[in-house]
């Protein structure tokens, strides 16, 4: 039977998948040192065993190394296989050079990982200008979506939602969503001048003044994105808008800074643990892990 193991911050995760599937957890400790080297120690054998390893990759550097010395150790005490479960994946919007000199950090990130884990699950990954993970992972890669999970979350909660995606790379899942949820849907335009400036366009939206505005991205990072289009919303006079991300990274108090800007509700799966988790992904990565 496969024996499922949590990395930090995923115990819950892995407890539903736990209970779901009914397969055995396996234990280790992980723990950075004061200078912030990795300690990795194997507390259950493996030999043999299939592993799942659950482990998302927001914030990949802080993870990175214990990954790898732990897919080392296993492989050296007699693991079979090793599936990483990572229902965010980090380092994907480095997809092309912006600038000269730049690294294309994704590719290098999955060259990495692919060399020391046997396959990858992961949810809704940044595919933009990649088409699949396929062109970057040389290992099996499954990316799962969760779409229609989103699309039953916001049909069951929320009256006559209007789907706004703030770029026409959301259109893929906005799309989806707005489908599965049979709502009608806007995508906007954007432009990204830095880190934390973004333009964004709002097109006529007055017929839809009796909607919900629910403005939903794959991830929140910075929440400038999201911010921008509230601004856009409040002048056009539309109701206040609920944000839904698959993916919560609130980097630097976006959270916060959403709900001041005027978000009613913010909203996220729990692929990266957070406040904001209030749709619950783990049948879908279960779904998956069934033999
Ligand atoms: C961008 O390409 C993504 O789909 C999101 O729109 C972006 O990551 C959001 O970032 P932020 O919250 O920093 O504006």
């Amino acid at each position: 039977m496969p024996l499922l193991f949590s990395f930090p911050g995923y115990e819950d995760l892995t407890q539903k998948l736990q209970k779901k599937l009914n397969y055995n957890l396996g234990h280790v400790t992980i723990r950075h040192f004061p200078d912030g080297e990795s300690f990795v120690q194997l507390l259950s054998p493996v030999q043999g065993k299939d592993l799942f390893i659950v482990c998302g990759l927001e914030n990949p550097d802080t993870k990175i190394m214990s990954l790898l010395f732990f897919s080392n150790l296993v492989k050296e005490m007699g693991a079979k296989s090793i599936t990483l479960v990572a229902p965010y994946l980090g380092y994907m919007r480095q997809d092309k050079q912006f600038h000269e000199g730049e690294s294309i950090t994704s590719k290098v990130f999955a060259k990495l990982l692919s060399q020391h884990i046997d396959r990858l699950i992961t949810i809704d990954p940044h595919l933009h200008r990649y088409k699949s993970l396929s062109e970057i992972y040389s290992i099996p890669a499954t990316a799962l979506h969760a779409t229609e999970i989103v699309a039953r979350w916001i049909q069951e909660n929320i009256e006559r939602p209007l789907l706004i995606g703030p770029d026409s790379e959301s259109k893929q899942w906005v799309s989806e969503v707005a489908k599965f949820a049979k709502a009608p849907y806007l995508i906007l335009q954007k432009i990204r001048h830095g880190d934390k400036n973004v333009e964004v366009s709002v097109p006529n939206v007055e017929m839809y003044k009796t909607h919900t505005p629910v403005l939903v991205d794959d991830i929140i990072s910075t929440g400038h994105t999201m911010m921008e289009t509230i601004k856009h919303l409040k002048a056009a006079g539309m109701k206040t808008p609920v944000c839904v991300g698959v993916h919560g990274i609130f980097a630097e108090g976006a959270y916060d800074d959403l709900e001041k800007a005027g978000a009613t509700q913010v909203l996220t799966c729990n692929t990266v643990p957070h406040r904001s988790n209030t749709i619950d992904i783990s049948d879908l990565i279960a779904e998956c892990l069934k033999p």
